[in-house]
């Protein structure tokens, strides 16, 4: 039987560069139409190798059309707990190189989680992020990628659909999937801070990402197995404005161009 839940995430069958300009061209349009009306856009952003195209196409429409980011607010999903900000694996350092400073933002624009704070003050860092989010208006566009275990963000299995911004252990495939950037398995921080399901789940739009063989099997229990923790990235299915671009599709028979 069909439910809410079970409801079908709208494939769109494309080539990583493809899918990299639709979705540049989608936040493109958002920010544009934003600032002629006066307004404000906040992004949801993701890191890790899926997002690089769709920031490359951002920074060259900056670059070379005067695509103007000043009326955009991030906020990233995740960062790894105890690592120096400027650490060569910190995401706010790939934020700040791939992203914040390409698009000509300044700092005070973007939002990531601390990686640096004390295990006391967590809980309070956390709330203020969620408070934070809720105080810019909330996510009009949520990038995301899938992790091979159906991580979004770090929303390991077992993650509840009602999970809010907190501390997590990181689950052993996300640490060896990670381990080749980090240079070693041990090199890997244990823990981080994630926003929840729920915040993801809250933003007005999610476009989600997933390209190449590596998630091709993670990419079919998404679309297949029953909504659940098990597999956090099935939540999005029943979101009223997801879209899944991957060049996996017609392994599914459901792509949409
Ligand atoms: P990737 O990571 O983009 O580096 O494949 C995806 C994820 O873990 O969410």
């Amino acid at each position: 039987m069909m439910t809410a839940d079970a409801a079908p995430i709208p494939l769109v069958d494309c080539t990583p560069s493809e899918g990299a300009r639709a979705v540049a061209a989608e936040i493109a349009a958002l920010v544009r139409a934003r600032r002629a009306a006066g307004r404000g856009v906040v992004l949801g952003l993701a890191t890790g190798r899926t997002p690089l195209g769709i920031y490359a196409e951002l920074a060259r429409l900056h670059r070379e059309e005067g695509l103007d980011f000043a009326n955009v607010t991030t906020f990233n999903l995740d960062e790894y707990l105890g690592l120096r900000a400027d650490h060569p694996q910190s995401y706010r350092r790939y934020m700040r190189e791939r992203v914040w400073r390409p698009l000509g933002m300044s700092l005070e624009q973007g939002w990531i989680p601390a990686g640096e704070i004390a295990p006391s003050q967590v809980d309070a860092h956390c709330r203020e992020y969620e408070r934070a989010i809720a105080e810019a208006g909330g996510i009009d566009l949520q990038l995301l990628g899938i992790g091979r275990n159906g991580h979004i963000g770090f929303n390991e299995p077992g993650s509840p659909r009602d999970s809010r911004t907190r501390r997590v252990e990181l689950d052993a495939l996300t640490r060896e999937d990670a381990a080749r950037d980090f240079g070693s398995l041990e090199a890997v921080p244990r823990h981080a801070i994630t926003v929840g399901v729920a915040t993801i789940l809250s933003a007005r739009r999610i476009r989600v990402l997933a390209f190449g063989e590596s998630k091709r099997e993670v990419l079919e229990r998404t679309l297949s197995r029953p909504v659940g923790p098990e597999v956090p990235a099935t939540f999005l299915r029943g979101h009223p404005d997801v879209r899944l671009f991957t060049d996996l599709a017609s392994a599914h028979g459901k792509a949409a161009r």
